[in-house]
Parts: C-alpha cells; structure tokens; sequence
C-alpha cells in the first residue's frame, strides 16, 4: 500500500490480540510521532509502555483513579477499565510535558503531543497493528497522573491501546471532504457539513 493509501484506510480499533509491536517496531512508530511539528521544539511528548504483568498495575491504578473522580461510577465501567487495560497486548501512556512558564502558549504544546499521537496510530496502521486512544475521567486525574509520572504541569493526553487488529477492520464512517471545505470569498466562511 502507498502513504495515501495507508493514510485513507486508518481506523480505530479496540478488537486487538497478540503480538504487540516488537521494541524495534514500536521505536519506528514513536520515530514517525516525533514528526509532529513542534513550535519552540519543546519536545512534549512522553509515551510510557505498558505490557505484561505491569498491566494487571495499571488497570488497578485507572479503576482507582475513576472512583476518585467519580465515587459513584458504576460497577460496569470499573470492570470495563479493569477488563480493557489489564488484557490489551500493549497500552501507551501518553504524557505531556507541558511548559506553562514559555512563550509558546500550552495549547501548542498539548496540539504538538496531538499531532505525534495521530502520526504514531498511522505508523502502526502502517506496521499492520491496530490501535484506539482513549480518555475517560482518568486521563484528566492528575493524581493518576502524577502516580505516572507526569505531576502537574504535565499531564495525561490518555491512552493507546495497541495489537494486533482482528480483520475486518471496523468501517466507521467518514464525512465527504468537501463538506469540511470551502473557498474563502473575503466574509465568514461557510460549510456543507454546517448547513444540515
Ligand atoms: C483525545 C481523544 C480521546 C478519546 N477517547 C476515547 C475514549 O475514551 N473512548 C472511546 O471509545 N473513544 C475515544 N476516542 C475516539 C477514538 O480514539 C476513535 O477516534 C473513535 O473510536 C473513532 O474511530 P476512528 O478513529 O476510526 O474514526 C478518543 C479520541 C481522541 C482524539
């Protein structure tokens, strides 16, 4: 497959088994993340790997840190976490290290550490592996995130849940891009995608 070809046929998935990237193709893909533009060349990104026994850790850590958020939250999406990051055959920790103090406004450098994620799931679409960034209240915790590493300022961006994809890949639907575009004639620009 050529780039566009790649490029136009990424998708997310989180219908994921082993193997998981070797060390070797992992270091390709956070090479092709490192891409990413970055104003000021702050270097943002951070991605911590998890496998193996430290997975059992981590989804203990994330179920922890929902009921901090949420006291509340329902068994459901405690189980779900606990199943989804303790069984995924590798999930990244994606870290920003945020400079609040430099002239380069944060939410730069949080779009930096945007872009690398972007570039790192084609690379792995590229490599053949499957892969979903996922949020949720823990990846705003920033006890959870100190607990990783990334004590305030930085913070968590979420997670990547990597493997290897069951096929078919999911079909999500994508909009026609012409609906997003439109020539500028000197007032507001207008869209399809707006007009309904
Ligand atoms: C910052 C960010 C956080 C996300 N968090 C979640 C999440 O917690 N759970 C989820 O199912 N999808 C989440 N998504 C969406 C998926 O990553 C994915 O984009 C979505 O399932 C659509 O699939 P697609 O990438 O093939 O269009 C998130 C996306 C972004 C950019």
């Amino acid at each position: 497959m050529n780039a566009m070809d790649q490029l136009l046929s990424r998708v997310s998935t989180d219908r994921l088994h082993e193997p998981a990237p070797t060390a070797a193709q992992l270091e390709q893909c956070v090479a092709a993340a490192l891409r990413a533009p970055d104003h000021g060349y702050l270097r943002p990104w951070r991605y911590g790997v998890v496998t193996g026994e430290a997975r059992a850790q981590l989804a203990e850590r994330v179920v922890a840190s929902l009921l901090r958020v949420d006291p509340a939250a329902p068994q459901a999406a405690q189980d779900k976490r606990r199943q989804r990051f303790s069984t995924m055959p590798m999930t990244l920790v994606l870290g920003m290290r945020l400079r609040p103090d430099h002239k380069i406004p944060v939410w730069e450098q949080e779009m930096t550490v945007a872009a690398g994620v972007m570039n790192l799931l084609n690379a792995l679409h590229a490599q053949g592996f499957g892969a979903i960034w996922v949020s949720g209240p823990p990846a705003q915790d920033p006890v959870l995130a100190a607990e990783l590493g990334f004590a305030a300022p930085d913070r968590l961006a979420g997670f990547v849940f990597v493997g290897t994809p069951e096929t078919p890949l999911p079909a999500h639907p994508r909009p026609d891009a012409t609906s997003v575009m439109a020539d500028w004639q000197g007032g507001p620009l207008s869209f399809a995608a707006d007009r309904g």
